[in-house]
């Protein structure tokens, strides 16, 4: 078998054409593409409005810029999460309030929300880890402004009570655009300070741009649109098939103890981004990662637990131990193959190479 990648984007001929064409307009930036991703997406998850950016990171930044996010504020997040939501709220000279999570899933555990104390928070940045959605209705209760880090979860509608979502596409997410990212918000005014945030503060009048405030590029390029619309056209189809080979995964897997298997198979509300799976200890996972090697089976351990950065254990004063079910969850994580190309042969494959590995780890 030849080697299968963690991810891959799903390229087709209509992604070629469709980039083929911004190309031969020469109209690379600021042309129609933005504009009609923007408004196609907005119809898809079912938010009044849509705004590109260039990555999922500038998108969480300038929503805790919109929401005017400063120095010494606190801003409630996951402290299992890519760094860029912690990334987001340090830019601003906040202080990121770490909530841990389910040791069983990596999403926040409401119960440990009740423990902090809601002094000097301005926001709550939940995380769709592994593009399981969290649920926001406890969360909601409490009035403060609600930005979900959806980078991974694009495909579940977005729920009542958020203020925006916030989409990524690198080439490893549902669907991609290269680099890129979209907020989906129904604030008109919301929407209205990203899109000046994300082009240097320039406010669109009539008839000219009016400069507003400081502003940062953050826009995304036509180029970039093009691909992302063309993705979005073909999203039911990707969504269905990356749920249809996480089933699979799920159901081989499912009967060999030594592996727990993360994704909730029952939720609809879950997006497939890749597939987590929680080895038993360190030595089936070390064995299992031995098997996958030898079959050049790409895999990823995850992300480490936020506070295992020094920077930000220096920022927030918090140390792993604080969090220990995101250690628990972190721990023997092992992250397995999943794109839209996918064959089931692959998938049978995989499954094969781990159930050899635990049969090595037992001899
Ligand atoms: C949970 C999460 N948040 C934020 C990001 C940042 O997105 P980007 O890489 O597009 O900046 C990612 C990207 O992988 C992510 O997984």
């Amino acid at each position: 078998m030849k080697k299968i990648p963690l991810f891959q984007p799903n390229i087709t001929r209509k992604e070629l054409k469709a980039v083929e064409n911004v190309l031969k307009s020469k109209q690379l930036s600021r042309g129609p593409c933005v504009e009609i991703f923007e408004q196609q997406f907005a119809k898809f998850v079912g938010r009044r409005f849509a705004i590109a950016v260039s990555s999922g990171t500038s998108g969480l930044d300038i929503c805790m810029k919109a929401l005017g996010i400063k120095k010494g504020d606190r801003v409630i997040t996951s402290a299992y999460s890519f760094i860029a939501s912690a990334n987001c709220i340090l830019y601003q000279g906040a202080i990121p309030v770490f909530c841990d999570v389910n040791s069983h899933n990596g999403l926040i555990n409401t119960n440990r929300l009740k423990q902090i104390s809601p002094e000097k928070v301005k926001a709550i940045l939940p995380v769709d880890i592994f593009g399981q959605q969290y649920d926001l209705s406890e969360l909601k209760k409490n009035g403060l402004p609600i930005i979900v880090d959806s980078c991974e979860s694009f495909g579940v509608p977005p729920q009542a009570g958020a203020l925006a979502n916030v989409y990524g596409f690198y080439p490893n997410k549902q669907i991609t655009t290269g680099e890129g990212g979209m907020i989906v918000t129904d604030d008109e005014q919301f929407a209205n300070k990203l899109r000046s945030l994300r082009n240097q503060g320039f406010k669109k009048t009539k008839d000219y741009l009016k400069k507003i405030d400081i502003g940062f590029n953050f826009r995304m390029s036509d180029i970039n649109a093009a691909l992302g619309l063309t993705q979005l056209q073909n999203a039911k189809k990707i969504l269905q098939k990356r749920w249809k080979l996480a089933r699979t995964y799920s159901e081989l897997l499912d009967d060999i103890l030594e592996v727990a298997f993360v994704l909730n198979m029952r939720n609809k509300n879950v997006s497939i981004f890749n597939i987590p799976i929680i080895c038993k200890n360190r030595h089936i996972r070390d064995c299992i990662v031995q098997e996958l090697e030898k079959h050049q089976v790409e895999y990823s351990f995850g992300f480490p637990p936020l506070t295992h950065f020094a920077y930000i254990q220096k920022a927030t004063k918090c140390k792993p131990t604080d969090f220990p079910n995101a250690e628990i969850f972190a721990k023997n994580l092992l992250c397995l193959p999943m794109f839209t190309d996918m064959s089931t042969k692959q998938v049978l494959f995989i499954v094969k190479c781990i159930k050899q590995g635990i049969s090595n780890a037992k001899n």
